[in-house]
């Protein structure tokens, strides 16, 4: 302990050099930051780089920083720390791996990247003896990617859960709210700016996942590709399921999950039921909430702005100011130890929601209940609201914890009726 102090004195002192690579959204909030600590902190910001960035120059930078656009030149530079805030999985990935090759630390805010190659950049870091910080990666502004590697060690997690996707938070909670479309709401969410013109990343599932796979990674200390995730839209939902989902004392959020069980990991992202009184049920807008499920210390919460340019920007400068510290020494930098491959399945008991919309005509409920008995999965309540046309009949059957693959079986069997107006939409429960 006394050694590590005695070397890490004078370097505390010493200056560190910051690049930033990309300066959009983040990029730009992350030079304000920097800009307005710059007497305090032994951070200081040297180089921008951005693509035809003449037009992109920030007048209240003054004339220290150098503005370039060619990213070699930011390999080249002397620049202690490389920002990357670019995005998208190349040039990213060869930016992050030259820079650890030409023993510089890295900081990141690139989900995508850190879900396909994290483990094998982390790999890199620590054997070049460099610092890659990607707290940035998850939750925005929520420090829960430190918290669940330094804060919870001692523990061993069994269970990541929470809201990780602000644009379909957004979505979800219009639609409960106004009692619009999915359709309407998308729209809502594009002109106020929560969601892109092509929202696929984000309602179809990819963007949590990345997350996920990254969280699980972190906290789980197992590594599985973002392909590996179970993805379910949001596309499908309609106002009437919040309806029932409040008739059952839930409410509908779209919940990315890892999960370990007898040595193997479960990770999905879907559209779920949870208790109107869950922490989940009270997170609005875009805000994020994860949960962690330790064996020994239970859950611990952790919630707040899961994007933005400012709240993603402080998590960017904590792992700067985390870098600063192993500045000029090949201190604890990476953490990758530990961490194992793991079988995933998706074949895990849950108590599940049905929606049928059907061309309404009698014996259609006891059809179905005898399929499931088919498959020893025992019905658990069945919702049926008046009002309807028969033509499109909607209506609920919640389910008994059970197997996806039954349940899957059942769905192909239900599939062949010809009472069905549209395919049945299923969702988890979540206790
Ligand atoms: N925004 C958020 O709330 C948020 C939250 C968490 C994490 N993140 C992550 O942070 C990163 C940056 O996000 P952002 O919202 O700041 O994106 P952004 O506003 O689109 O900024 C990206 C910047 O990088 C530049 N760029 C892209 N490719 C380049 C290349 N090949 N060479 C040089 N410059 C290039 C872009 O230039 P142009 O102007 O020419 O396009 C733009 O200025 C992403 O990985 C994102 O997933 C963002």
């Amino acid at each position: 302990m006394a050694t590590a102090r005695i070397e890490r004195l004078p370097l505390a002192q010493a200056e560190c050099r910051v690049a930033i690579a990309g300066f959009g959204t983040v990029g730009n909030a992350v030079a304000r930051l920097l800009h307005s600590r710059r007497d305090q902190s032994r951070l200081r910001l040297t180089h921008i780089c951005n693509r035809n960035v003449a037009r992109k120059k920030a007048g209240w930078l003054g004339h220290d920083v150098v503005w370039i656009e060619d990213l070699q030149q930011i390999l080249d530079s002397d620049a202690d720390v490389i920002v990357e805030l670019m995005g998208g999985l190349e040039p990213a990935y060869q930016l992050v791996r030259g820079a650890l090759q030409s023993g510089k630390s890295v900081v990141t805010a690139n989900k995508q990247l850190m879900a396909r190659f994290g483990t094998e950049l982390l790999h890199l870091a620590n054997h070049n003896g460099q610092y890659l910080g990607f707290g940035a990666c998850v939750a925005g502004g929520v420090p829960v990617l430190s918290a669940l590697q330094d804060g919870l060690l001692g523990d061993r997690l069994i269970q990541v859960r929470g809201i990780l996707n602000g644009t379909c938070n957004y979505i979800l909670t219009r639609i409960e709210q106004a009692g619009i479309s999915f359709n309407e709401a998308l729209t809502e969410a594009q002109q106020a700016g929560f969601a892109e013109a092509d929202p696929t990343d984000d309602i179809d599932g990819h963007d949590a996942a990345a997350k996920l796979a990254i969280l699980a990674r972190v906290g789980l200390r197992v590594d599985v590709a973002p392909e590996q995730v179970l993805r379910r839209s949001i596309r499908d939902l309609a106002a009437i399921d919040f309806d029932y989902a409040h008739e059952l004392g839930c409410t509908i959020r779209q919940m990315s999950t890892a999960e370990l069980r007898d040595g193997q990991a479960h990770l999905a992202v879907e559209p779920s039921l949870v208790p109107l009184t869950s922490p989940f049920a009270g997170i609005l807008g875009s805000q994020n909430v994860i949960v962690s499920t330790g064996e020994f210390g239970g859950d611990t919460m952790f919630a707040g702005h899961g994007a933005g340019g400012y709240p993603t920007a402080v998590a960017v400068v904590s792992d700067l100011l985390q870098a600063a510290r192993n500045c000029g020494c090949a201190g604890r930098i990476a953490e990758h130890a530990g961490i194992a491959s793991c079988e995933t399945t998706n074949d895990f008991e849950a108590p599940q929601y049905l929606r049928f919309v059907v061309r309404d005509r009698p014996g259609i409920i006891a059809q179905i209940a005898s399929v499931l008995a088919r498959h020893h999965i025992n019905l658990d309540a069945v919702l049926q609201r008046p009002g309807y046309d028969k033509s499109g009949l909607p209506f609920v059957i919640t389910l008994e914890p059970c197997k996806q693959d039954s349940l899957q079986t059942v769905l192909r069997e239900i599939a062949e009726f010809d009472f069905l107006a549209e395919a049945p939409l299923r969702m988890p429960v979540v206790k």
